[in-house]
């Protein structure tokens, strides 16, 4: 075959197969064979210098035509194959900007917490103050210093949990409810006195859907001069109706405890049925005595709700034990 054959075969065959080329890796192959050091076009410039001088010009325009136009179509099929290659890279790692973010796992309040919080914020814009006191309490605070007789039977262990500290002069306990702080806040604030104390308190009951040994209240004490029952009644259906609505309808029936004279349960109309919001009463002239105020002078009344059971109202939770349940989601739904 002449070198003019050759490359006549060349031109034929070689755009075909650089335009099949069907990525980088391919093209570069058929680069080397069509346009390399052992291509067609390279052998035929090594033979120019056998060509006889009239023809050697014309041949030699004519290899280096060929060479451009396949350098060309090499060219153009390369770009196109690079921006394919970008192209499928991009849509490998693209962003869907449409989708959802992924919300941080954020903690929130719990249910108890915030239904303690709003009730010690009713109380602390009707200008009460708020303390918390000691979950380990002494029997003296817990039930001496509040009127228990020595004998009352929720001093019993079946009732009471106390903490072991070996041979010491007084019981240590873990406080029943959380008027204990009414005794120690008045040993410590001469009169007026308003207060809450929101806090944890323990009773020797087993984990069932409407007792838990371990509990929240909120306690509340107002101390000063001529506190009379109606001020008593008037602060807490306050509190009723900031709690649960303006249309909160409560009753107050008679009820006994060893601290308060008289004493009551405070009941609201709640989904149909009345149920148990509170205890509270007079304070007892007794509990002013053992904190050196003069029942002569000073009156007041004390009251003590369970925060569990406001929270259990509120989201309509009818089993205690979900409101201890450690599953983010079931607390998750009471928000
Ligand atoms: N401490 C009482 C209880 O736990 C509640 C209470 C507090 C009653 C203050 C009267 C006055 O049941």
């Amino acid at each position: 075959m002449s070198i003019q054959e050759v490359l006549d075969a060349l031109r034929a065959d070689a755009p075909d197969r650089i335009a099949e080329a069907a990525d980088l890796g391919q093209l570069a192959a058929v680069e080397a064979e069509v346009a390399g050091k052992g291509s067609p076009i390279a052998e035929g410039r090594r033979g120019l210098g056998g060509v006889e001088e009239a023809e050697r010009k014309e041949l030699g325009r004519a290899i280096n035509e060929v060479a451009t136009e396949l350098e060309l179509l090499i060219a153009g099929r390369r770009a196109v194959l690079e921006q394919a290659a970008r192209t499928e890279a991009l849509a490998g790692d693209s962003v869907d900007v449409t989708l959802p973010g992924r919300a941080p796992n954020r903690g929130s309040t719990h249910i108890i917490q915030q239904v303690m919080d709003e009730v010690v914020d009713i109380f602390v814009a009707m200008g009460y103050t708020v303390a918390t006191g000691p979950e380990a309490e002494t029997e003296y605070y817990n039930f001496t210093a509040l009127n228990f007789p020595h004998a009352h039977p929720t001093r019993l262990e079946s009732d009471t949990l106390y903490l072991d500290y070996g041979d010491i002069p007084e019981e240590i306990l873990l406080r029943t409810h959380t008027s204990p702080m009414q005794a120690r806040y008045m040993e410590e604030h001469d009169p007026p006195v308003y207060l809450v104390v929101p806090g944890r308190v323990y009773r020797s009951d087993p984990l069932d859907p409407t007792h838990s040994p371990v509990f929240h209240q909120i306690e509340g004490l107002a101390a000063d001069t001529d506190i009379t029952f109606r001020d008593l009644k008037g602060v807490l259906e306050h509190f009723a109706r900031e709690f649960l609505g303006a249309d909160a309808k409560v009753k107050f029936i008679p009820h006994y405890f060893p601290f308060t004279e008289p004493s009551a349960e405070m009941h609201v109309w709640h989904n149909g049925a009345w149920m148990e919001l509170l205890g509270c009463g007079m304070v007892d002239p007794a509990v002013f005595e053992a904190v050196g105020y003069d029942p002569s002078d000073v009156t007041g009344f004390a009251f003590g709700m369970g925060a569990d059971r406001l929270a259990m109202v509120r989201h309509g939770i009818t089993d205690m034990r979900h409101l201890f349940d450690p599953d983010v989601r079931i607390l998750g739904q009471y928000q």
